[in-house]
């Protein structure tokens, strides 16, 4: 049995653990297509309690992993917002946490802004964490999920040209998926308005194209981010307005003409419909946002088998 871990940022994850969590998920994916269930390791009997802590809004990402851990035979304790928890009486983020460590779950799901250093913080707690997406560094099973999208397809990962469009600097999701991909063997490109462009000396090996074009017509795989406005300093960006922002680095039917009939068109979601995309491209063939939704279940629920699995007290399952 492998020791206990924590999955903070995707540097924490070898290739070969990679493909073992795709591994797991793809049959986690086609037990569950036909018969509606998992039916590999079932934990119920092994009485295992996660706490999910989420100090910033979810939808995708926390409903997935609760999903999972249900389908796995989890129980779930959940803190699913900070209006209704004690930090709105003054309590802190890391006292709340310290506390609900206390309680002495099996393992951590949070997500969190950068205010919180999940790096330190981690560590400190008895149980593995799993980064549910942090500020805006990190959203490490974001980047496996998108990753096992492309992989079920079966073609090779060094065949994959990944342009991320749009908010790339403030993007946990695009950061994430620089490493996994270029990991992978996939190549990645970026694209959008200067201003939100990352350092290039942070990803030496990432291709910009200034014109959404250019990129469009060297990539097979289109990955569209909405703008992190949330993580802005207000007024500090030369960013167009969102209308003329659309017209430049919208992704729309018009656009996609050009794009590789056989790519593939992604976004992470929540979706500014008129902004990043036209309605429109969601109707794509090529599209396939919402697989990345449902993979998300079975890649999350590979992690958490994993981690679980890892753990001293994990029972005998493996
Ligand atoms: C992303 C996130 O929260 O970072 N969404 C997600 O987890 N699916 C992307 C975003 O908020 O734009």
């Amino acid at each position: 049995m492998s020791s206990p871990y924590s999955l903070l940022t995707t540097k924490d994850l070898s290739k070969e653990k990679i493909l073992h969590l795709f591994s797991r998920a793809s049959l986690f994916k086609s037990e569950f297509k036909k018969s509606n269930q998992f039916l590999q390791k079932n934990f119920e009997s092994l009485n295992k309690t996660l706490a999910f802590v989420f100090f910033e809004n979810s939808t995708r990402t926390r409903m997935s992993f609760q999903m999972a851990a249900y389908r796995l035979g989890l129980k779930v304790i959940s803190m699913d917002s900070i209006t209704n928890s004690s930090i709105t009486k003054g309590e802190s983020q890391l006292d709340t946490i310290l506390n609900i460590d206390a309680m002495k779950p099996d393992l951590f799901v949070i997500r969190c802004g950068d205010s919180f250093n999940l790096k330190e913080i981690a560590p400190q707690l008895s149980v593995p964490t799993i980064n549910a997406g942090s500020g805006a560094t990190a959203h490490p099973t974001q980047a496996l999920l998108d990753c096992f999208t492309l992989y079920e397809t079966r073609r090779p990962m060094s065949q994959f040209r990944v342009l991320i469009v749009g908010d790339v600097r403030y993007s946990r999701v695009a950061s994430s998926n620089f490493n996994l991909l270029q990991q992978m063997g996939a190549e990645v490109g970026v694209c959008g308005p200067e201003s939100l462009m990352p350092d290039q000396e942070k990803f030496p090996h990432v291709k910009v194209f200034k014109k959404l074009d250019e990129g469009l017509d060297w990539a097979n795989v289109c990955m569209i981010l909405r703008i992190q406005l949330e993580r802005h300093d207000a007024g500090s960006l030369k960013l167009p307005s969102l209308s003329s922002y659309h017209e430049i680095f919208g992704v729309t039917p018009e656009r996609l003409k050009a794009f590789d009939s056989d790519g593939i068109i992604m976004h992470p979601g929540p979706i500014n419909h008129g902004v990043e995309l036209s309605t429109e491209t969601l109707k794509d063939p090529r599209c396939v946002v919402l697989n990345q939704v449902e993979n998300g279940v079975y890649t999350r629920a590979a992690l958490m088998e994993d981690i679980i699995l890892s753990s001293n007290n994990g029972g005998n399952l493996g």
